[in-house]
C-alpha cells in the first residue's frame, strides 16, 4: 500500500491512546475510517477529531468472536471495501503467575490475543477481495522479552507475534495481495496502566507512577512510526527508542537477556 487516500481503515480500540492517534493520522492522509471500541464516549471524541473524512463508529467488544465476524460484514457493507485492519484494542494485567486469577488471565488472552486473531481472520477475505490489503497487529516489546508479573500479557503478545509472522509468510507464499505487519511498541504514554488490572498484592499507585516514568513516547509519535512502517511494508515495526534497545539486546544476548531483566526488576519492582 503506497498511498492511503480513500482507502478504508478499520481500527479497534480507537477510543483512546494509540488507536485514537492512528485514527487522526490516517484521517490526515485521507483514509476513510471504521472505528470501534467498548468505550463509546472515547470513540465519539476520536470521531469528532476525524470529521474531515468519512468516519463511522461501532460498539465492539473484541473478546466477542461472533461480534467481530458480524462487524467485518457490516464494515464491508457500509464502506464497500476494506484495505487496512489495525487490531489495536488491548488491556494490561500486572500479577505474578502464582497470584493471578484464571479470570484475569482469560480476560487478557480473550482481548489481547483472541481479539487480534479473530479480527485478522474475520477481515482477511475482505482484505484479499480489495486487491490491496494490509493487516497490522499490535503486539508489544513484551512480545519480544518475558518480564516478571507480565506473564499473561507476555503470553498474549508473544502469541500475536507468532500468529502475525506466520500469516505474513502465508500471504507471500499464496501470492495474496495482503501485507502483514507486527507492531512492538515500547512504553507509550496512554491510558493503558490506568485501565490495567492488578494482582491483590500489587501497589497500583507505584505501578502507575513507574509506567509514567518509563513511557517515553507520545501516542502521536507512535502513530507516525506505525504509519511509516505500514507504507514501507515492514514486517516488524518497532516503536520508540526503548523498543529498539530491547530488540537489540534480545538479538545480541538471546535468552541471556533474562538476568538483565531480573536486575532491572529487582531494582524497580520488588523493593
Ligand atoms: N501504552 C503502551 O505502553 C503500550 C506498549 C506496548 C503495546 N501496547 C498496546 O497498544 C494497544 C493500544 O493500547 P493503548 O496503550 O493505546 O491503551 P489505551 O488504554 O489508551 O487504549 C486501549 C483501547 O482499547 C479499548 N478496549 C479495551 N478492551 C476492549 C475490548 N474488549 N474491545 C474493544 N476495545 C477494547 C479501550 O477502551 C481503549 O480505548 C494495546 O494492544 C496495547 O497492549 C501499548
Amino acid at each position: 500500500m503506497k498511498n492511503l487516500k480513500n482507502k478504508v481503515a478499520v481500527i479497534t480500540g480507537a477510543g483512546s491512546g494509540i488507536g485514537r492517534a492512528l485514527a487522526k493520522s490516517l484521517a490526515a492522509q485521507g483514509c476513510r475510517l471504521a472505528l470501534s471500541d467498548v468505550n463509546q464516549a472515547g470513540l465519539k471524541a476520536t470521531a469528532a477529531d476525524c470529521a474531515a473524512v468519512e468516519v463511522k463508529i461501532y460498539a465492539l467488544d473484541v473478546s466477542d468472536r461472533d461480534a467481530i465476524y458480524a462487524h467485518a460484514e457490516q464494515v464491508a457493507q457500509d464502506f464497500g471495501q476494506v484495505n487496512l485492519v489495525i487490531n489495536n484494542a488491548g488491556v494490561a494485567l500486572s500479577a505474578s503467575v502464582r497470584e493471578m486469577t484464571d479470570e484475569d488471565f482469560k480476560w487478557v488472552m480473550d482481548i489481547d490475543f483472541w481479539g487480534v486473531s479473530h479480527g485478522t481472520r474475520a477481515f482477511l477475505p475482505h482484505l484479499i477481495a480489495s486487491g490491496d490489503g494490509h493487516v497490522v497487529n499490535i503486539s508489544s516489546v513484551f512480545g519480544l522479552i518475558g518480564v516478571p508479573k507480565q506473564s499473561a500479557y507476555n503470553a498474549a503478545k508473544f502469541a500475536v507475534r507468532g500468529f502475525t509472522e506466520a500469516l505474513r509468510q502465508e500471504m507471500k507464499l499464496e501470492k495474496q495481495p495482503v501485507s502483514v505487519s507486527c507492531v512492538h511498541p515500547g512504553g507509550i504514554r496512554t491510558n493503558i496502566a490506568n485501565a490495567a488490572r492488578m494482582g491483590k498484592s500489587e501497589n497500583i499507585q507505584a505501578l502507575r507512577k513507574g509506567f509514567d516514568k518509563l513511557a517515553m513516547t507520545s501516542p502521536e509519535k507512535a502513530a507516525a512510526t506505525i504509519l511509516k512502517g505500514i507504507l514501507k511494508n515492514e514486517s516488524r515495526i518497532l516503536v520508540g527508542p526503548d523498543a529498539w534497545g530491547i530488540d537489540a539486546i534480545n538479538r545480541l544476548l538471546g535468552s541471556a537477556y533474562q538476568p538483565l531483566v531480573e536486575r532491572f526488576s529487582r531494582k524497580n519492582m520488588y523493593l
